[in-house]
This record gives structure tokens, sequence and C-alpha cells, in this order.
């Protein structure tokens, strides 16, 4: 990869079951949000062909169940990396609990939705208010997990299935539920539109390559950012390394 801007350096941001994870989830999300939504509300053409012709709702459901183990085991993994990841994939980023992830949430949203600045803060990984969104988003995947599962443990006999039918009555029974899973449904969908086009929008005022860096995993950083991020990198492997030897000399 050549950079001809000697103003920007190349750093890897984005580790593989990151990005991995990224892609995988687009992709499930569009189908869970396609099929989920022709099974709440489903045009009437089911009578039209004969009934050995006539299983294209169960074939939906389906691939809706079947994109749903997908998104789960994709999401567990994710989860892991929230812990293994490198310092732009780790769980404290995506809330915000310091001074700093707050100063940067209210500089981003003069810059991005405000617009009464027109200088960008640059951030070698996500920036405070989209890792917080992500945040968000995380949340709202566990609760269209759960709410699925009570949906399908009625037709499972699987070992959750019971807790999870118990779940359902407490929370009186199918129609909450039911809704609950609808309209976060229209969360993917809100959160998809501003996120695509944030991206691109981050990509054309920055310069850094953010859109392709979900694909390569590296992204063009201006020299000083990239120096300091550097320098934190080798005390930080400095320290490491001398807590090491301190703990092999006891
Ligand atoms: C991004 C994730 C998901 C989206 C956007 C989504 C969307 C939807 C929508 C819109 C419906 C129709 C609800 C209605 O009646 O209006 C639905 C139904 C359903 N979904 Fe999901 N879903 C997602 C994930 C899941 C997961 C992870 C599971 C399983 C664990 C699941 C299981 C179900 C079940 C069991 C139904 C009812 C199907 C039926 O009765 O025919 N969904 N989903
Ligand atoms: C053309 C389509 C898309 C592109 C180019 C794209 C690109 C990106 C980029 C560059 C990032 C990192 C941005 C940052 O630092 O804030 C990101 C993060 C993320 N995107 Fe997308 N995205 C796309 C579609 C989607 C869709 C459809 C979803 C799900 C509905 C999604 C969910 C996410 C999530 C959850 C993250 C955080 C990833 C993590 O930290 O693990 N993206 N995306």
């Amino acid at each position: 990869m050549i950079q001809k801007d000697k103003n920007l350096r190349e750093i890897y941001v984005w580790q593989l079951p990151v990005r991995v994870f990224h892609w995988v989830n687009a992709f499930v999300i569009t189908i869970l949000c396609i099929t989920g939504f022709i099974i709440g509300d489903p045009p009437a053409i089911q009578h039209a062909t004969a009934p050995s012709h006539n299983y294209w709702f169960g074939i939906v459901r389906f691939v809706h169940f079947f994109a749903a183990m997908v998104f789960i085991v994709n999401y567990l993994v994710r989860i892991y990396w929230l812990f293994a990841g490198n310092s732009f994939s780790v769980l404290r980023n995506y809330y915000p609990l310091t001074k700093k992830q707050w100063r940067g949430i209210k500089e981003t949203l003069k810059v991005d939705v405000l617009l009464i600045t027109k200088n960008p803060i640059y951030d070698i990984g996500h920036n405070p208010l989209a890792a917080t969104t992500y945040g968000g988003l995380f949340i709202i995947m566990i609760l269209q997990i759960i709410t699925g599962a009570m949906m399908f443990s009625v037709q499972s006999n699987a070992f959750w299935a019971p807790a999870m039918q118990d779940l359902l009555i407490r929370f009186n029974g199918f129609f909450p539920i039911r809704s609950l899973h609808h309209w976060l449904m229209w969360a993917f969908v809100l959160f998809a539109i501003v996120h695509i086009y944030l991206v691109f929008y981050h990509d054309y005022i920055e310069k850094n390559g953010i859109a392709s860096s979900m694909i390569g995993g590296w992204k063009f950083i201006a020299q000083p950012i990239a120096e300091d991020y550097e320098k934190e990198q080798a005390l930080r492997k400095d320290v490491e390394h001398l807590e090491k030897e301190k703990h092999n000399k006891k």
C-alpha cells in the first residue's frame, strides 16, 4: 500500500475478526430485516397456488431462523473479541465512561449533526459518538436475540426453550414481544441509513480512507496523531516487558 501524501500515515486499525463480524453482521441483518418484514406483513399471494407449490412462507421463516443462528454465532465471536481485540475494538470504547469520551461526543455532534464547526476531530478508531451508537446497537442486538428466542421457543424442544416460554408468559405473551421485535427492526434500518451516510461523509471530509478501512483494516492517519499512537504502543510494550521480567524474577 503506497501513501503519497507525506502528512498521512497508514495504521492497521480493524483486525480480521472485526472486519469479518462487520460484513457478516451487515449481510445477515439485511436478510433478517427483509424476511422479518415479510413475516410481519405477508402479501396475500399465499392462496394463489396449489398447496404443493405454496410453501414460500415456510421458506421465508426458515431463512429468517437460519440467518438468526448465523447472527447469534457471529455476535458471540464479537463478544469474545470485545475482550481479546486491539485497543480500537475492546469494550471500553463503546460506552462513554470517561470525560474524554464525553468531550469527543460533544465535539463530534458539533461537526456531524449541528454543523456549527467545520473542523473534524481526528480519531484513529471509532469517534466517541459513533462508538456509543455501536454500543447501543450491541444492546439492541441482545434484545432482538432474546425476543426472537422467546417467540421461537414455542416451536422448539431445545433445552433453553422452557425458560424462554416462561419469560414469554411473564411478559404477557406474543403481542408485546412480537411488537418489540418488530419495532427494533426499524432501529436497525434507521441505524444503517445514518451509518452508511456518515461513513462516506467522514471519508470525504477527512480523506482517511475510512470506508475501505472495514475491508482492508488500514486507515490513513495524520502524522502527529499516528506518531503519538506509536509512542504509546512502544511505551505499553516496554511496561509489559518489564512486568514480565519482574514476574519471572519472583
Ligand atoms: C437484526 C435482527 C432481527 C430482525 C431485524 C428481525 C425482524 C423480525 C420481524 C420484523 C419479525 C416480524 C414481527 C411481526 O410480526 O411484525 C420477526 C419475526 C420473528 N423473528 Fe426476527 N428479527 C431479528 C432477529 C431474530 C433472531 C436473532 C431470532 C431468533 C433468536 C428471531 C426470531 C423470530 C421469530 C421466531 C419470529 C416470529 C416468526 C413467526 O411467527 O412466523 N429474529 N423478526
Ligand atoms: C456500505 C455499507 C457499509 C459500510 C461502507 C460500512 C463501514 C463501516 C466502517 C468504516 C465502520 C467503522 C467506522 C467508525 O470508525 O465509526 C463501521 C462500523 C460498524 N458498522 Fe458498518 N458499514 C456498512 C454497513 C453497515 C450495516 C448495514 C450495518 C448493520 C446494520 C453496520 C454495522 C456496523 C457496526 C455494528 C459497526 C461497529 C463495528 C465494531 O466496532 O465491531 N454497517 N462500518
